[in-house]
C-alpha cells in the first residue's frame, strides 16, 4: 500500500507498509527530538523542563517495513521513544514533565495506536491518559498522552490554549497526506506562541499541476488555504525542471512561510523518491530560535544523502531513493565526488569570510549565525570548525568579556566577538 492510502484497522490486523523516504522522515524526526531534549532540557545551566509534543496527523503508530520483514514504529511512538533516550542522555538531578497530543481525523487510527501499536511498543501504561512516571536514574520524567479525534484545523485553538496554560516549549510535528489540511493562518497562530517549532510535511510537487493552468479552482484555494498569491510565479511547466526553476521552488517556499507563517527561521529537507527527478515533498522545519536551527541542521546533514557540491544550491539538505542517480546520467557531469565536508568549509568561506572581512569592528558570533544559518549546508560544528582555522591562520581572534580567548581550540558562545586581527586589518589598508 502506498503512503498517501495509508489505513490503519482499529484493531492493528491492517497496518500500511513503509516507503524509504519515510523511513528518513522518522529517523530524522528521531534524531532531532533527542536532540532538541538534549539541548534545551540537558544543557545549560538550568534547562528547560516542561515541554508539549502535538503529532497533528499521527495515523496508527505502525508500519510494516516489506524489506526487513518486521514492523516499523510510526511518528507517535518514535516521539515518546525519542524524549525517553534524550532525557536519559541528559542525566538531570530535576524533573522533566511532558505532554503529547496526538490528533487524527479518524477513529480507526487512533484506536490503532492505543490498542494495538503503543501496548506492542511497551507502551500500553500510557494510552489511559494518565500522567506516568518515567524512572530513570536520576531526576524523573513525567509523561502524559492525550488522544483527540478530529480535524487538525479545528483543534488548532484548542491545542494552542492548552499549550499557552503549560508554558514551557512545543514542537508540532504536522505531517498531512496533502497540502489542503493545514493553513498558513494555523501555522501562523501557532507560531505566535514564540517557544515552539513546526515540522511541516509540505507537498510541493502538486504546484506544477497549477501552472499549466488545467486545475484553476484548486489554484484558487491553495492561494487561499496558504496564503501563497504573490509567490511561484512561474511562466511555464518546463522551468521547473531547470536548474534555477528548481532553486526558485525553495527559495519561493522558505520565502512563503517566514513571510507568511511569520516563522523566523526556515530550513527545508527535501524529499526525492524512487523514480523522480525533482521533489515530492519538503520537509519544512520552523523556528523562532537559532538554537533550534541549529539542532535541526544537524539532523537534516546527518539523514542527507545529496552531495553539497552540486545538489544543496538546488535541494538544500535532501534524501534520494537508490536509483536516482543511475537514472539522472545527465546530473553526473557535475563533480558530485567531492567531499561534502570540504564543500561546506569552502561555501562557508563565501558566506562567513565575506562577513568577517567586511567588519572591521568584528561581529558578534550570534549575529553572524542569524544572517548565514539558513543560506548554507554548514552546522555549529562546521562553523566552529570553520572559525577555529580562520585562528589557526592569525586572520582573526575571538573575543570574550573584553578578553582575547587563548585556548587551543575555541568553543564558540552566542556572545563572541570575531574580530581581525590587527596584523590582517594593517594589511588591509
Ligand atoms: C501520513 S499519515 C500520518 C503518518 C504519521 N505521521 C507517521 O509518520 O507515522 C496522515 C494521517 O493524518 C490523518 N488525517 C488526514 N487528514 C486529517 C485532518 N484534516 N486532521 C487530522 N488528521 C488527518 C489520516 O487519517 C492519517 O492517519
Amino acid at each position: 500500500m502506498s503512503e498517501s492510502q495509508a489505513t490503519w484497522s482499529a484493531d492493528g490486523s491492517n497496518i500500511p507498509d513503509i516507503n524509504p523516504h519515510t523511513k528518513a522522515k522518522h529517523q530524522i524526526l528521531d534524531t532531532y527530538l533527542e536532540n532538541l531534549i538534549y539541548t534545551l532540557y540537558g544543557k545549560g545551566r538550568y534547562g528547560e523542563t516542561t515541554f508539549t509534543f502535538v503529532d497533528g496527523f499521527c495515523g496508527g503508530g505502525m508500519y510494516y517495513d516489506q524489506d526487513n520483514k518486521r514492523e516499523w514504529e510510526g511518528s507517535p511512538i518514535r516521539l515518546i521513544e525519542a524524549i525517553r533516550a534524550g532525557y536519559k542522555k541528559s542525566k538531570r538531578q530535576y524533573d522533566l514533565n511532558v505532554k503529547f497530543i496526538f490528533i487524527d481525523n479518524k477513529r480507526e487510527h487512533l484506536a490503532c495506536l492505543k490498542n494495538y501499536s503503543m501496548p506492542k511498543a511497551g507502551l500500553g501504561e500510557l494510552v489511559n491518559g494518565q500522567p506516568h512516571e518515567f524512572k530513570g536514574e536520576v531526576g524523573k520524567l513525567v509523561e502524559e498522552c492525550e488522544f483527540i479525534y478530529g480535524e487538525f484545523e479545528n483543534l488548532v485553538n484548542e491545542v494552542i490554549f492548552k499549550i499557552d496554560i503549560r508554558k514551557g516549549h512545543s514542537f508540532f510535528f504536522l505531517d498531512p497526506f496533502g497540502w489542503t489540511d493545514v493553513s498558513m493562518q494555523s501555522i501562523r497562530k501557532i507560531n505566535d506562541l514564540k517557544r515552539t517549532e513546526i515540522l511541516y510535511t509540505y507537498m510541493i510537487d502538486f504546484i506544477k499541476r497549477f501552472v499549466i493552468g488545467k486545475y484553476g479552482k484548486e489554484k484558487d484555494t491553495f492561494n487561499r488555504i496558504l496564503e501563497a498569491e504573490e509567490y511561484y510565479k512561474f511562466n511555464n511547466f518546463n522551468s521547473f525542471e531547470t536548474t534555477g526553476g528548481k532553486c526558485y521552488l525553495r527559495n519561493e517556499s522558505m520565502r512563503l512561510f517566514r513571510d507568511k507563517g511569520k516563522a523566523k527561521y526556515v530550513f527545508t529537507f527535501s524529499m526525492i523518491p524512487r523514480g523522480n527527478v525533482s521533489v515530492l515533498y519538503y520537509l519544512m522545519h520552523l523556528s523562532q530560535k537559532l538554537t533550534a536551527l541549529e539542532v535541526i541542521k544537524e539532523s537534516f546533514w546527518q539523514k542527507n544523502n545529496l552531495d553539497y557540491q552540486y545538489y544543496f544550491e538546488l535541494y538544500g539538505h535532501g534524501f534520494k531513493t537508490a536509483d536516482f542517480y543511475e537514472e539522472n546520467q545527465l546530473e553526473l557531469k557535475f563533480d558530485i565526488t567531492k567531499n561534502s565536508e570540504e564543500f561546506c568549509l569552502e561555501k562557508l568561506d563565501t558566506h562567513l569570510g565575506n562577513i568577517i572581512r567586511n567588519n572591521q569592528d568584528g561581529i558578534i558570533f550570534h549575529d553572524l549565525c542569524h544572517q548565514t544559518m539558513e543560506r548554507n549546508p554548514a552546522s555549529k560544528e562546521h562553523y566552529t570548525t570553520y572559525i577555529n582555522l580562520l585562528r589557526n591562520e592569525k586572520e582573526i581572534e575571538i573575543w570574550r568579556k573584553g578578553e582575547i580567548v587563548k585556548e587551543r581550540k575555541v568553543d564558540l558562545r552566542k556572545s563572541d566577538i570575531i574580530k581581525l586581527t590587527k596584523y590582517k586589518q594593517l594589511s588591509i589598508f
